[in-house]
């Protein structure tokens, strides 16, 4: 997914720190308006837009800029740090702004950020150290969990089963096939084939028949290492507290995890 992110962090570099975090989760690019860029931005999938909040809004200079891309149909998202405790509507200027513009607003994030400006200089100023360790571990987390919900597979378990390969359930998403049950999806369209799903399960999840399938879905961790590691992004584990549960039973009641582990182990020492 390609991803982009524009800044401005003018006060103290705090919106930089966790602007700086996504970036890693999304690997997207991240650039600083105040380098005054001009960017042709048909070509991403997923636009993100965050700066402090000064007097209630995002920084005015950042509200222009982004009044003046062009966002028809694109995936945006916001961020912000700020003094105050609760966020309350100080996200909704830029969102009228980028709703102008019609683009999708997928998601928004906000923290405290240090601020010794105004009263705060009594106490030498208020939010100290923050952006905090936690704060940036949530804003990775936020766009984690964004990028996952931006995948292509996100909503393939919702399309109807087509019929069956190898006993998996194939639905069809638009002119793509898909093949999965509940928790790993292969699109097989834009699959090449390359196995590296193969190499990298822990879990045996994944085997050769006439083309790759997941093949053995019920024992997958979502470690999301065959997802991670998908020259072609067509793999979509759709992970879920539940799924997790289900997992963390099994391998408390039953050794067939372990056994299902330990037997690529041997086979990788042979
Ligand atoms: C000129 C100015 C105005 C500010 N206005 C607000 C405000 O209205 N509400 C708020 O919660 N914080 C406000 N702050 C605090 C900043 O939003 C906060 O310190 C922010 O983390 C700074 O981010 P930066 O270092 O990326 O510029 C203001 C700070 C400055 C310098």
């Amino acid at each position: 997914m390609k991803t982009i992110i524009f800044y401005r962090s003018s006060y103290r570099g705090n919106t930089l720190k966790i602007a700086e975090s996504m970036k890693d989760a999304l690997s997207a690019e991240l650039v600083s308006i105040d380098s005054n860029p001009s960017i042709d931005l048909s070509d991403y999938d997923l636009i993100g837009f965050g700066s402090a909040i000064n007097f209630a809004a995002h920084d005015i200079r950042l509200q222009r800029f982004v009044s003046l891309q062009n966002l028809k149909g694109k995936n945006v998202f916001i961020f912000s740090t700020r003094c105050r405790p609760f966020l309350g509507a100080y996200h909704k200027p830029l969102k009228k702004v980028i709703e102008g513009k019609d683009g999708i607003i997928t998601g928004e994030f906000s923290c405290r950020g240090f601020d010794r400006t105004g009263p705060w200089v009594l106490m030498d100023g208020y939010n100290k150290a923050r952006p905090n360790e936690r704060d940036r571990f949530k804003a990775r987390l936020f766009a984690e969990k964004l990028r996952w919900k931006l995948h292509p597979l996100a909503l393939a378990h919702k399309n109807p089963v087509a019929g069956y390969s190898d006993g998996i359930p194939i639905r069809r998403k638009g002119s793509d096939t898909v093949a999965g049950g509940k928790v790993v999806f292969l699109n097989t369209s834009t699959c090449i084939n390359c196995e590296k799903c193969i190499k990298v399960c822990p879990m045996h999840i994944f085997a050769r028949r006439d083309t790759v399938l997941p093949t053995d879905e019920k024992n997958c961790i979502q470690c999301r290492l065959c997802a991670d590691n998908c020259p072609t992004s067509s793999i979509y584990i759709r992970e879920s507290f539940l799924n997790g549960l289900r997992i963390a039973l099994r391998e408390s009641f039953s050794d067939k995890l372990q056994s299902s582990y330990n037997a690529e182990n041997e086979k990788n020492e042979h």
